[in-house]
């Protein structure tokens, strides 16, 4: 395991983006707090809910501040009341130097290894390792690119570059696998570039100011640079950010990193981590890593049962350990895997070492705020008297129920072509026919029961209710 190897596979990794949706916590930018860490009222998608958010608020503060590792917190709260919106808060307040891993209880139970290690992973996703590197660069000025092309048109391309800085020229020989990535980055004369020598990536900072001229046709998005001075070749120190699970799976498996993609990373031998972690700790010894404790938030962890639950409480106690933030809907209910009922679902000895934050039921008026930010979201319009109606049923049904209608009733509405651009009161009411809330659905059920395979009526999970 050398630190380049694992520096230059993770930058490979990294350079897949990701596509962003709308989702249900899509609209959550932050959680809306001031420059003393007290909650706005409304601010970065969030509403309402001023202690919870206060309180995560000071979460944030002694994550970023890596005050605490090892600790946990609790969540609790009835349904709907914005859980899982307050852990995704925390993600987007917190940024993207810490690392935040975010799972759902019943997911481990579905992979293809055994609990312990989907947990084991999850924890290992949540802690980053930043390693520091010295490289090779070379920077300059792209002069040309001059490719030949192989004589009987198969094979190898081949070819020269010629960079410079204010102070010197140099022509480089291209191999196939450069002139690919030249390709790739569209990369021309007059283009200021970073070729990192050992890696072969390529990165290109943007245009020089010497041909701004010769480019007016260009579009407002190019950036304009100076043409580097000096040395083209150069030492310059990077950092990379891997967490502990990209270091196992690149050092476990034969394919290596691409593992990560599949998902199909298998069980991670325990003596492999154990040199893993011998080997960082010798990295932090002698300066050149940093280990930066992140977060892992379980939803709905009452799902997990009583040997997750123990894992948790000594995985909790490992030196390499990150905050652990977990959500329930549970009132006092039985643990998983066990006859015992306890608060929130889960052992005593775990919700002891917790601190929790409790959410609660919103007004009607916050319901209407939080409606009214999803409309945007989704860039949904409704005349006045539709919005009044959709917040009646958020009220009385459910906030949750309510969002579905929003992007339902869009549907509807777009099909019927109609020239307004507003949705009407009886486009609402149209899908609030079509789609049943869970009390309506229940009733319908009570109704028919006879009529449904496996109807029983005693039901011993109880959700929380205030
Ligand atoms: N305070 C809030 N501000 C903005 N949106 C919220 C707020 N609380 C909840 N939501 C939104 O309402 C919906 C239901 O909340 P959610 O966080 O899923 O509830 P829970 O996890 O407690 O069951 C989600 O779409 C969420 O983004
Ligand atoms: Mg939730």
């Amino acid at each position: 395991m050398t630190l380049s190897g694992i520096t230059r596979q993770a930058s490979e990794m990294k350079d897949l983006t990701k596509v962003d949706r709308i989702g249900a916590h899509s609209h959550i930018r932050g959680l809306g707090l001031d420059e003393f860490l007290q909650p706005k009222k409304i601010s970065e998608g969030m509403v309402g809910q001023m202690n919870a958010r206060r309180a995560a608020g000071l979460i944030m503060q002694m994550i970023k501040e890596s005050k605490i590792y090892g600790r946990a917190v609790l969540i609790a709260g009835e349904p709907g009341t914005g859980k899982t919106a307050i852990a995704t808060a925390l993600f987007k307040s917190l940024g993207r130097r810490t690392p935040f891993t975010i799972i759902s209880g019943s997911e481990i139970f579905s992979l293809e290894i055994s609990k312990s290690e989907a947990l084991m992973q999850a924890f290992r996703k949540s802690i980053a390792v930043k390693i520091k590197e010295e490289t090779e660069i070379i920077e300059g000025e792209v002069v040309e690119i001059t490719i030949d092309r192989p004589a009987n048109g198969t094979g190898n391309k081949t070819g020269k570059l010629t960079m410079k800085t204010t102070d010197m020229e140099t022509i480089y020989d291209l191999g196939q696998k450069m002139i690919d990535s030249l390709t790739k980055e569209k990369i021309g004369a007059g283009d200021v570039i970073i070729i990192d020598k050992s890696s072969g990536k390529i990165t290109k900072i943007g245009r020089s100011f010497t041909r701004a001229r010769d480019y007016d046709a260009m579009g407002p998005q190019t950036k304009f640079v100076q043409c580097p001075s000096g040395e083209l070749q150069k030492r310059k120190e990077v950092t990379h950010t891997v967490s502990l699970h990209e270091i196992d799976v690149i050092n476990s498996r034969t394919q290596g990193f691409l593992a990560l993609f599949s998902g199909d990373t298998g069980e991670i031998k325990a003596e492999v981590r154990q040199q893993i972690n011998e080997k960082v700790s010798e990295w932090r010894e002698e300066g050149k890593a940093e280990i930066v404790p992140g977060v892992l938030f379980i939803d709905e962890v009452h799902m997990l049962d009583i040997e997750c639950f123990s894992f948790l409480n000594r995985a909790l106690e490992s030196p390499l350990a990150p905050i652990l933030i977990v959500a329930s809907n549970r009132g006092i209910t039985k643990i998983r895997g066990t006859n015992y009922e306890s608060p929130h679902g889960m052992p005593l000895d775990l919700l002891d070492r917790m601190i929790i934050i409790s959410t609660v039921p919103y007004t009607e008026d916050e319901i209407s705020y939080i409606l009214k930010i999803r409309c945007e979201e989704e860039d949904v319009k409704f005349t006045e008297e539709a919005f009044i109606l959709l917040a009646r049923v958020a009220a009385e049904k459910s906030l949750r129920y309510a969002m579905q209608l929003i992007t339902t009733a869009n549907v509807v509405h777009l099909k019927r072509k109609s020239k307004e651009e507003a949705i009407d009161v009886g486009v609402i009411k149209r899908v609030y026919s079509l789609f049943l809330d869970v009390h309506r659905s229940s009733q319908h059920l009570e109704e028919y029961q006879a009529q449904y395979l496996f109807h029983q009526t005693v039901n011993n999970d109880v959700e929380m209710k205030s």
